[in-house]
């Protein structure tokens, strides 16, 4: 089986791919490298001991896409690409809306052209809004809080309405909560330039000493520490949940939504002191008023994907932050 996957050079996108080789599958990655390196195709290549064709291409250019689809008998497509930066999507929503919603208007009209009519497509936690009291469950409402995350239920929406017009479509929705970890090789991980927005690449950079001091945003919560929930998860385990759901994809019916977490939360304070057992270094820390659009607590019911995928998380949090410094120490 051959599969495309789009966004592949991304940080959860090659951590698939390794995943997708070792499977057995075929794949072939396109991405226009504008929050990736070109440098970890040939990490794929050298952890998988496989080659695969590689097209630098944007999702907007309707024909370099469809030239991949004529090239390739693509059979299914996972499609990571998109931008994902929650801040910038509030100053830049057109770029998001026309990047995320457009790229991937354009993907779904090649695959029906090319009768290409199975997809995996990255969702987030966030599309449960502020309203919903954690475990999230994949039947709540959903809303959103910023053009990013419109995107992704926008999205959703879109892709459900497709599979009602048309039955033979079969698509997983696939909602993860946080994505931390790395590759246990240290070879490859997330490492966003400048100053980041998230909270372990935001510890990272304090452990490395490329940034003083961490700000952690309220510590007043109804939470048992009072500082925010999350359900982390290891990207590792989030690239095998990629590959149970492909193998599902002929028992679903339309369009199905998936948590992937670990069901269980870490408050800030709980990640910041296992990160410090993990790398033996010092995080500094400060108290700063809460940042506004968090919620207290987000976690997953993980009970579906469990079930209907046969799918569940096995890292620990210990395990995150121990392959997210093996990752970071070699980087610099
Ligand atoms: P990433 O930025 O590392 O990977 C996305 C990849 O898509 C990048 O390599 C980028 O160059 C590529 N891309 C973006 N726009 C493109 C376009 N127009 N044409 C071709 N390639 C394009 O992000 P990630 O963390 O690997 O996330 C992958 C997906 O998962 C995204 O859709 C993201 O919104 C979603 N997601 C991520 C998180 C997270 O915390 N990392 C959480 C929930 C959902
Ligand atoms: C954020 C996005 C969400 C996106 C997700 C994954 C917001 C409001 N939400 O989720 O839409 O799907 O990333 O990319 O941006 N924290 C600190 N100090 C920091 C950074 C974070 O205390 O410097 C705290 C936050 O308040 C939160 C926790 O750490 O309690 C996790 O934050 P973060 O990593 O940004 O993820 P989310 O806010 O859950």
């Amino acid at each position: 089986m051959k599969v495309l996957v789009t966004g592949g050079a991304g940080y959860i996108g090659s951590h698939t791919c390794i995943e997708l080789l070792k499977s057995g599958y075929e794949i072939v990655i396109m991405d226009n490298y504008s929050n990736s390196s070109p440098d970890v195709i040939s990490v794929i290549e050298k952890l998988s001991g496989k080659a695969f064709p590689v097209y630098e291409c944007d999702m907007l250019d309707y024909d370099g896409f469809g030239k991949i689809f004529k090239e390739n008998k693509i059979d299914a497509v996972i499609h990571f690409a998109g931008l994902k930066a929650v801040g910038e999507s509030v100053s830049k929503p057109l770029e998001y809306y026309n990047n995320n919603l457009t790229g991937t208007i354009k993907l779904l009209r090649l695959m029906k052209h090319r009768n290409v009519k199975k997809l995996v497509f990255s969702s987030s936690a966030t599309v449960y809004g502020m309203n919903n009291t954690a475990p999230f469950r994949e039947d709540m409402p959903l809303s959103t809080t910023n053009p990013y995350g419109t995107t992704k239920l926008m999205i959703e929406t879109i892709l459900k309405d497709l599979c009602f017009a048309e039955k033979d479509w079969k698509v997983a929705l696939l909602r993860y909560f946080n994505p931390i970890g790395a590759h246990p090789s240290g070879l490859i991980g997330e490492n966003p330039n400048g100053i980041p927005n998230n909270l372990m690449p935001y510890i990272m950079k304090v452990a490395v000493g490329k940034l003083p001091c961490l700000s952690i945003y309220g510590d007043d919560y109804p939470t048992p520490d009072g500082t925010g929930v999350r359900d982390y998860i290891h990207v590792c385990d989030l690239a095998a949940g990629h590959i149970k759901a492909l193998e599902k994809l002929d028992r679903i019916q339309g369009a199905e939504a998936y948590n992937l977490g670990t069901g269980k939360g870490s408050s800030v304070l709980e990640v910041v002191h296992a990160f410090e057992k993990a790398s033996g270094k010092k995080v500094n820390y400060k108290i700063a008023p809460r940042r506004p659009g968090d919620i207290a607590e987000c976690y997953a019911d993980v009970s579906k994907a469990k079930t209907e995928l046969g799918w569940e998380a096995k890292y620990s949090l210990d395990d995150m932050c121990r392959d997210n410094w093996n990752f970071i120490k070699n980087q610099k």
